[in-house]
């Protein structure tokens, strides 16, 4: 098995089907992020958490990126109620978790408290901006908390990729039978482009096998869907990946445009299941001009290693230099930026709607192709009203 401990030194297990909840009378409806958030607990993704956060751990998380024992976490995993169904609730009894009409959780109720979200906001995302997706989510969300300890009773249907859902316990297994001792964990919410690739391989030169791991939970309507995406990954990874040292499974979390914070939960969630490293490139899991290029590198540096437990890989911003005529960072690269390949998602657009492709130098094409296909058959779907995406925005560069 792989030897890497889980953050917190246990792999949490909270599904217990057998367990009885017919007699529970109360109930509470979980959003998309709630439902997600309900099974990454379940299976451990989330190590040592084993519910949603109390309001004692909340306050130490928000302020101090700390539980209340000072392991280390960076994002509250809450569960936000309404005020009529929080009143209804006491602490000590139990409550069924439900969505779209069917039970797929128990919740302990331990705590029930109302925060102050301007705070939370500002904490963890360090705006208070409605225009930030994270924040307008976090607002846009029930006002009051619920916590306490969760049994996953049922597992959430997985309607796409099935084959590509795997618990950490399984990647974990799956790493020690491949043989890998060291591998290291990519976070993506976009395709995979040149400079993704660039990072991964360099990455990959050093450790026995990359964890290709796509977040595919909710995400802003502009990113790029995940069927699409995965597409993408496939054709790459068949193409230009040597298949023996590349595992490929998704991660189905909610993406929370935290940036700095969600870096570390992004490592500590990787650690879970079962990556010795992780990449933060630049401005990761950032959105818009909120965060600097390389805070989500720095706010490690407030952490011994010891308590992060998974080491951190980071790359300087990356490009195809056309001098060097490979690709490159500031940190190798001698030539200024007229010679290197940098598109903003904005251009990348531009082009496509032009019937142009972006450069080889970019994204390879194959990957270009399965992209204009795959959101051409979205714009289809949301021309004929099966879909509410905006297709027309769809953010192929970031
Ligand atoms: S994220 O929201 O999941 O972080 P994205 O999928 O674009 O967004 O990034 C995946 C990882 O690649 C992150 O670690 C990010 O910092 C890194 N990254 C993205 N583009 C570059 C680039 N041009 N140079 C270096 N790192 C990058």
């Amino acid at each position: 098995m792989s030897t890497i401990q889980p953050h917190g030194g246990n792999l949490i297990n909270r599904y217990q089907p057998e367990t009885p909840y017919q007699h529970i009378k109360k109930e509470i409806t979980l959003d998309a992020t709630a439902i997600s958030d309900l099974e990454l607990i379940a299976i451990g993704a989330y190590s040592p958490l084993t519910g949603f956060l109390n309001q004692e751990d909340y306050q130490s998380v928000v302020h101090d990126i700390r539980l209340s024992d000072g392991t280390v976490w960076s994002l509250p995993i809450t569960l936000p109620v309404n005020r009529e169904t929080a009143e209804g609730l006491s602490v000590g009894e139990e409550v069924r978790l439900t969505y779209e009409g069917d039970t797929y959780g128990i919740l302990q109720v331990s705590d029930i408290y109302t925060p102050i979200k301007q705070i939370e906001a500002e904490k963890v995302y360090k705006t208070n901006d409605n225009d930030h997706p994270g924040v307008k989510k976090l607002l846009d969300r029930p006002s009051v908390y619920v916590g306490g300890d969760i049994t996953l009773v049922k597992r959430p249907l997985k309607k796409e990729f099935e084959a590509y859902h795997l618990d950490p316990s399984e990647t974990r297994k799956t790493f020690s039978d491949l043989g890998w001792k060291t591998v290291v964990g990519f976070q993506t919410r976009n395709p995979v482009h040149r400079a993704h690739e660039y990072i991964q391989k360099t990455a990959l030169e050093t450790v026995d096998g990359l964890f290709l791991n796509p977040l595919v939970g909710e995400t802003k309507l502009d990113d790029i869907p995940a069927d699409v995406r995965m597409e993408s990954y496939h054709v790459l990874l068949q193409n230009y990946y040597p298949s023996d040292r590349v595992f490929l499974a998704v991660f189905p979390a909610a993406m929370r445009y935290a940036g700095p914070r969600e870096a570390i939960f992004h490592a500590l969630v990787r650690k879970n299941y079962g990556c010795t490293h992780f990449i933060v490139g630049r401005d990761h899991a950032g959105v818009g001009n909120y965060y600097g290029t390389y805070e989500a590198q720095e706010i490690f540096s407030q952490f011994t290693a010891d308590e992060i437990g998974i080491t951190t890989l980071f790359f300087e911003h990356s490009f195809f230099c056309k001098k060097c005529e490979a690709m490159a960072s500031s940190k190798t690269c001698p030539h200024t930026s007229e010679d290197h390949v940098i598109l903003s998602g904005t251009k990348v657009r531009e082009l496509l709607r032009n019937g142009d492709l972006p450069p080889n130098t970019f994204s390879r094409k194959e990957v270009v192709e399965v992209l204009i296909k795959g959101l051409r058959k979205h714009e289809e779907k949301e021309r004929k009203g099966d879909s509410n995406e905006q297709t027309a925005q769809y953010n192929l560069a970031r």
